[in-house]
């Protein structure tokens, strides 16, 4: 493989490959950029197919957070760790411990937590090594950062239907993926007078939105089908495409899942059919921001605050219209808009520390 040239390379700073013969870890750390600060960036385990698909995805997603932190004017850059193995079958205690023996090398560099495939028990391990981590110490009500992101994508969403001149109230969004974000922005959703139809691959999240929130239940692949004016995605990513775009009935995309369309030219696509696309990385960045107050506070040695954390959560609302209303007076994408505007925070820390 050869990776400066990899379509997703995209100038990042450094690409880690980390092995543990002993504990059979596979894991690769990719830092974007951190001209705005020490990367921030979840760590996702899964039983990829081969290395060349767990490179794409860890240099996808860590591109990614540098945009998410960008936007979110917290000062830190972006980066993400994979671990090629099955979260299922391969996690041990011992890979855990290795893993963390591998972090602590990163110093103020990479800071990780909580992503698919890894849960906060599995980082009170990792931590055991290293103190490279964060969203895992208790300093927060919120036990998982799945309600806060929940809480930005609806912000997200109800700034778009503003700027469009809607309101969520008797409106039906199709929600793929009912985990920690999709169930919660479910009960928020409701709480909004909205309806929801919803699909997943776990009975038992599918009978538990049922009884909770009368949510109607489709087969997985018919949820781009669904009678719904909102699409929420909180699953997987890829799932906006040249198959799936045209048989979207709504007129918003608005959700959680990282990297939701195939390529950027699916955004013009969108555009071109009168669907408003709030950018992943913008409608998904509550987690970001859970996390990064707490990281904050640790830098700075003081009291983390919940509420002070989701009033920037909140705020994400705001980043919504002013990213909407910019795409509309140049004529370009919002997903161009956003790019522009976190893109352009970064080219200006990179001036600054090129001049240091
Ligand atoms: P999760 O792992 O808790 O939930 C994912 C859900 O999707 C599961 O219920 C799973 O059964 C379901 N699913 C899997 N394949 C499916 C399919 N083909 N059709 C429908 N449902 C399917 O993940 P979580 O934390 O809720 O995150 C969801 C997405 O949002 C992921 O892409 C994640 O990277 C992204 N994200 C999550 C953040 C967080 O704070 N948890 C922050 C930012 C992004």
């Amino acid at each position: 493989m050869n990776l400066f040239d990899h379509p997703d390379f995209d100038g990042h700073e450094s690409v880690n490959f980390l092995a543990d013969e002993r504990t059979g870890l596979r894991a690769i750390i990719a830092i974007h950029n951190t001209a705005l600060g020490g990367a921030l960036g979840g760590c996702r385990m899964r039983p990829y197919e081969n290395e060349t698909e767990a490179v794409k995805d860890v240099l996808r997603l860590s591109a990614g957070m540098t945009r998410k932190a960008a936007v979110t004017g917290l000062p830190f850059g972006g980066g993400k760790t994979v671990i090629w193995a099955d979260p299922n079958s391969e996690k041990s205690p011992e890979l855990l411990r290795a893993f963390g023996d591998r972090l602590k090398g990163f110093e103020s560099r990479y800071y990780t937590g909580e992503d698919m495939g890894m849960e906060r028990e599995d980082f009170l391990i990792v931590g055991e090594r290293t103190n490279n981590l964060v969203g895992v110490r208790k300093v927060s009500r919120f036990d998982s950062s799945g309600e806060v992101t929940a809480i930005g994508v609806l912000a997200a969403l109800e700034a778009a239907l503003t700027a469009r001149g809607d309101k969520l109230d008797g409106m039906t969004v199709a929600v793929q993926g009912l985990g920690h974000v999709g169930f919660a922005l479910c009960g928020l959703l409701r709480e909004k007078g909205a309806d929801v139809i919803v699909a997943d691959v776990n009975e038992d999240r599918l009978n538990d939105a049922k009884s909770q929130f009368d949510a109607t239940v489709v087969e997985s692949d018919a949820i781009y089908d669904a009678d719904a004016d909102i699409f929420a995605p909180c699953a997987m990513g890829g799932i906006v495409n040249e198959d799936t775009a045209p048989r979207l009935k709504g007129r918003y995309i608005v959700g959680a899942a990282n990297n939701q369309l195939s390529k950027n030219s699916i955004a013009d696509d969108l555009a071109a059919r009168g669907v408003t696309y709030v950018p992943d990385y913008v409608a998904n960045a509550g987690g970001l921001i859970r996390v990064g107050h707490e990281g904050l506070a640790m830098r700075d040695e003081r009291d983390y605050d919940d509420d002070v954390m989701l009033e920037s959560v909140h705020g994400l609302g705001d980043i919504v219209t002013q990213i909407l209303r910019d795409a509309e007076s140049r004529g370009v994408t919002p997903l161009q808009a956003a790019e522009d505007f976190a893109l352009s925070r970064v080219a200006e820390a990179e001036a600054a520390r090129a001049e240091a």
